[in-house]
Formats: C-alpha cells, structure tokens, sequence
C-alpha cells in the first residue's frame, strides 16, 4: 500500500542563483522514535532551534505513523516554516527534522529535506555533501525512480530505496547503498509500517541519545542534550537502528552486531558548542584543514567556476573589493593572480573603490566581491556603486542567503560553516584558497596539488603549536610590535597583525618588511618584538631586513620553511612544513592567528568577542 504523504503547496523559490554543489557540513538532521504515536511537532521544532548554526535556508519535519508520512517543509527560519505549516500539531511514532545550508540545488521547497522515495513510503534527510550526486541522480532517473530535487539528501534516500526494490532487507539496502553515497554526510531514513529508524554517517559527525522510553539521533549534541545525556557516537562505516527502548550497532562491512558503551556526557551546552575548545577561536583554528578539505570538494564540482574563470580571463580591468580580513584574502589573491596565472589584478578595500575606480569602471570590467558576512555595508555599497556602472560583479561569501550572494550574478560559497568568533581566521583562508584555486585554473594548471592543502594545515598546527605558546609568553608585555612580510608573504603579515591588535588590544602594524627603514625603524628599541613571515624565495630579502632591525636591538621571530641562514640569522624561527611559495604563504597565517588567540587569553581578553567590535558592519 502507498502512503499517505501531506505535502504542502506552493513550491517557492528564493531569488538569487545559488551554485550547484554540496551541501558542505552544514544543515542539521534530527531523528526520534518513540513507543507510540504522539504529538511530535514541538520536539522536532525545538531540536531543529539548537541546530539552527548549521543553517537556516530551510527547515522540513517528516513524522511517521503506521501507513502515514506527514511531511512539511519549505524556504525559511524554522520558527517561519514551523508557524506556517502548524508543525506543532504533527504526530507520529517517529520523526525527523532538517535544517539547510543550501548549495546543492538552490533553497526551494522541493530541495528543503526530508526527501521522500518514489513511491512515498520511506523519508529521510542528511546533512553533508554526498559529491557524486549527479552521477547518482542520472542513473536513479534511467532506472525509473522518481527524482524531484536536485538535492543530495534525494540522492541518499533512492540510494536505499533501489535496493529494497529489488528485495533486499532494510540494513542490506543499507550497506549497499553506503558503498554507492560517496563524500562525508550523515543521514536518518525511516519507512511506514515499521517501528525504526535507521541512521549511518561517513565523514560527518552524528550522535545518538537514548532516553527514558525513547532514542533519537542527530548531527550534533546541542538538539539530543535537553532530552537526554546518555548518548553513543556512532563510527564510519556503522548503521545505526534505532527502536524506542533501545538501538543496536552493526558492521557495513559484514553487518555483525557491534557493541558500543554509552557514555554520560555532563558538560554544559555551552562546552559542547564549543566542541571541546575553550573558545570559538581555537575551535575555528583548528576547523580550517576540514574547512580547506569542503571548499575543494566543491570548488571541484561547481559549474560555475569555469564561468567565472572564463569573465575573469577576458575582462579588461579585474578588481577584487572587500574590507578587513576579506581585503587581504584580496591582496594574496592578486599575487596569486599575477605569479601564476600572468593576470593583473586591482585589490582594493570596498570604499576606497568608490572613490578611486568607480568613476573609470565599466561592463568590461570584472569585480570579485570578497566577504564573511556578504552584508557588509562597504562592501554592499561599492557593488551598488559598480553595478550602476554597468560593471559584471561576482561574489565570495561565507553566508549563502546574505545580501551579497543574492545581488550578484554568481556567489561562490566559502563552505566554512559559522564562524561564530568576531576575528576572521577560517574564511581567510579558504577566500585565500579560493583565489589559489581559480588563479591555477585560469593558467590552466592542475589544481590537484592543492589537495595537499588540508593536511598541510594540520601539519602546520601540531608542529608550530609549543613555539607559538612559548612566544605568546615572551612577547606578551610588549603592546607595541610589527609583523612583515614580503610578496606572497605581505598580505599575511597584514592579516597576522590585524589579528594580533584585535583580540589583544596591543598595536601590530603589518608592513612590507622593505619600508620597515623608510621610517618605522625609529621606534625600535632593546627587545622589541618583530614578525617575519617569510616565503622560501624571499630568504635573502627577509634575511636583510631582520638584520637591520636586529643591530638595533628588536627580537626578530621569524616564520618559515626550515632554514638554515634563518635559524643563524633569526632570534626565533617558528618552522612551517615543507611546500611551495604559494601554500607556504597561506600557511604563515596559522601560528599567527594562534599567537594572536593565546596572547589575548594570557592578557584576560575574550578572543571571541573583542571589545568595540562587532562581526557583522552593516553601517558606513
Ligand atoms: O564579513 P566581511 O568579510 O565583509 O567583514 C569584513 C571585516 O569587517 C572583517 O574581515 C574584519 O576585519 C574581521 N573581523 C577581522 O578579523
């Protein structure tokens, strides 16, 4: 028998063109089952609210109930959707939520998720990316399925449902289709006539509560910890079954039964938003290699890039506009730009663009609008400025729904997830990234060498980690230093020194380290703390300029590739891994953003929220 399905009407679609891609470790899932059938609205609401930082393009509910799946779901906050389509009153034995970060199709209502199969008997939602989607979708469609979004989440729920077709029991179906979904997500799936759900993850993080009469499941703890602190972290390569009373483990591999101890987690939810870290800061410190890996997978398989690539190749004047951190990305952007691909580039800061360029650009021309936020009111109005000249403006934003995503012709997403500290430190580096990746695809090059990126990151973490403490604790009485860099490494120095006066309140002026004489070089006295960040091809260079100031007394730290004329000639040298100028430069950024974050906690600061500040400008 066919299910009964609700589902609402109109489909509505956001304006704006959104890429095609991944849904990069963001949207939320949340899965309950309990004994019997009962109001379930209001607990799938409230856990979709805690998962809300994962996104919020849209927000569906699916519950479950012998023959029935009552599905609702569309564009908006869940307070808006779940207002709309009186979620509040949905019942059943079991139900799922979803919240979306929309990239893979654009935020619509038949992309929001819970997805169902063909024929309507099985619903289920993911979170993650699954990057062989289109793959999948061509060929569900050539078997005959019935494939209504673009979305991944579609994807992983035909996966199942193509291997029930053919017999199999729920966790063969399961096991199969986990060999077919490729790329990190978490996913929950539940069919009528049943008393389960079924719920695996690759990649992707997922928890399981179990309570008093119930379990549930879902991406992260901050939804499952108001019902329950008695929770299982499920593994790769495991299928969760949920009952009501109690949830079973098994192998994909061989479907063995697996035996996992519950653990009692008795942090406050605070601590657990924080995944463990003390502040956001070092949380998103230490996301930057998952972050570069996301940004990647979808730089890889969005359409897009190639138009964008292609504008920017025959564009007469390119400019890439943005303000603070997203400035700088901007800078390093340009050398990339120029050392790679042979492409001059304007980078300038947003409102020094409406003075300075606007009055001479026109539809010839190409701007590349950099920024976290996408609100940023300089920002907004230099492209407000340039699109009254006729200028073709793109976008690189960390927030897709936000004003800049929407006003320009193309937005490419940062995939960084919410950067909750005040300092920018993950979007920097993947805007830097970004801008690596497309100058290597405008000269044509392989861009399979930045998939080393990630792991260069952790590298350079784990071994810069006890020299950046130990330099924190030896420069922290100073509230004046420099921080220079040359080439590739000038943006980075301006970045570092940004970070270092933001959350410590010290003054950190970031300079090309050849103007350091041209007059900074009076204030410098015994032990005065100077940064260099330093390129394997600028050691001579960067060897003169600390040389300069070391006579004169400073205390010159110096980072690096291993080197020997910098171990004799620098006071410190704060040892980055091994790779070229290009990521070596992107690399530079790290101890820097960790100096900057340990000396502000030595100092009593709050990293995450500096005083004065605010993450989001939306005034002039
Ligand atoms: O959201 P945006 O990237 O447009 O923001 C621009 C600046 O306000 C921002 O980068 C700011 O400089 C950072 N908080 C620095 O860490």
């Amino acid at each position: 028998m066919i299910a009964r399905v609700f589902l609402y009407e109109p489909v509505i679609h956001l304006p704006g063109l959104y890429p095609i891609c991944g849904d990069y470790s963001m949207c939320g899932i949340f899965g309950i089952v309990m004994k019997e059938e009962q109001t379930l609205g209001p607990i799938l609401i409230e856990a979709a609210k805690r998962l809300t930082y994962r996104g919020y393009d849209s927000f569906g509910a699916a519950t479950i109930a012998g023959p029935t799946i009552d599905l609702r779901k569309d564009v908006g906050k869940v307070e808006e959707v779940a207002a709309k389509y009186h979620f509040a009153e949905m019942r059943g034995q079991r139900g799922i939520a979803q919240l979306r970060w929309a990239t893979f199709g654009e935020p619509s209502q038949v992309n929001a998720q819970p997805h169902l199969d063909s024929d309507g008997d099985l619903v289920g939602a993911h979170n993650g990316n699954v990057v062989n989607n289109a793959e999948l979708r061509e060929l569900f469609l050539s078997e005959g399925l019935i494939v209504r979004s673009e979305n991944d989440g579609e994807t992983c729920v035909h996966a199942v449902e193509r291997y029930l077709n053919r017999g199999y029991t729920f966790l063969d179906a399961i096991r199969l289709a986990y060999g077919d979904l490729e790329g990190d997500y978490a996913f929950v799936i539940g069919k009528t006539y049943d008393d389960k759900l079924y719920a695996f993850k690759k990649g992707s993080g997922m928890v399981v509560g179990i309570g008093d009469g119930f379990t549930c499941v879902s991406s992260d703890l901050p939804s499952i910890l108001p019902l329950t602190r008695t929770i299982i972290r499920p593994q790769d390569g495991e299928i969760v079954t949920l009952w009501a009373d109690r949830v079973e483990i098994r192998s994909v591999k061989d479907g063995r039964l697996i035996e996992r101890q519950p653990e009692l987690v008795t942090e406050s939810m605070d601590a657990v938003q924080k995944g463990g870290y003390p502040h956001f800061m070092l949380k998103e410190i230490h996301e930057q290699s998952q972050a570069a890996r996301e940004l990647l997978h979808m730089l890889n398989s969005n359409r897009e890039v190639k138009t964008l690539v292609e504008k920017m190749k025959t564009a007469r004047i390119l400019y890439f506009i943005g303000c603070g951190t997203s400035y700088h990305a901007a800078l390093l952007g340009a050398v990339y730009f120029a050392q790679i691909a042979g492409r001059a580039v304007i980078p300038i800061l947003a409102p020094q663009f409406i003075a300075q360029y606007v009055p001479t650009v026109n539809y010839e021309d190409v701007g590349l609008f950099v920024s976290q936020s996408g609100e940023t009111k300089d920002v907004l109005n230099a492209l407000e400025a340039a699109e009254g000249r006729g200028m073709t403006c793109y976008g690189l934003a960390n927030v897709i729904g936000s004003t800049l995503t929407k006003e320009t012709a193309l937005c490419l997403p940062l995939c960084c997830g919410y950067e909750i500290s005040v300092p920018a430190t993950k979007t920097f580096t993947n805007q830097a990234l970004t801008f690596l990746y497309l100058a290597y695809r405008l000269a044509g090059r392989d861009v399979d060498v930045l998939d080393l990126t990630p792991s260069l990151i952790d590298q350079t973490l784990e071994m810069v980690d006890s020299s950046v403490n130990a330099l924190a604790e030896e420069i922290n009485a100073w509230n004046d230093m420099y921080c220079l860099g040359y080439g590739l490494t000038y943006p980075v120095a301006l970045e570092g020194a940004l970070k270092l006066k933001e959350v410590t309140y010290a003054h950190c002026e970031g300079m090309l380290s050849t103007e350091f004489k041209h007059g900074p070089l009076s204030a410098v006295s015994k032990g005065y703390p100077i940064l260099f960040v330093a390129g394997p091809n600028d050691i001579p260079l960067i060897i003169s300029g600390l040389n300069e100031v070391k006579v004169r007394g400073a205390h010159t730290i110096v980072i690096a590739q291993e080197d020997a004329r910098l171990r004799t000639n620098a006071d410190k040298l704060i040892v980055l891994p091994t790779s070229d100028a290009y990521l070596t430069a992107l690399l530079g950024i790290l101890p820097l953003q960790l100096l900057a974050y340990r000396m502000s906690v030595l100092r009593g600061y709050d990293p995450d929220f500096p005083r004065n500040l605010s993450k989001t400008l939306t005034v002039d």
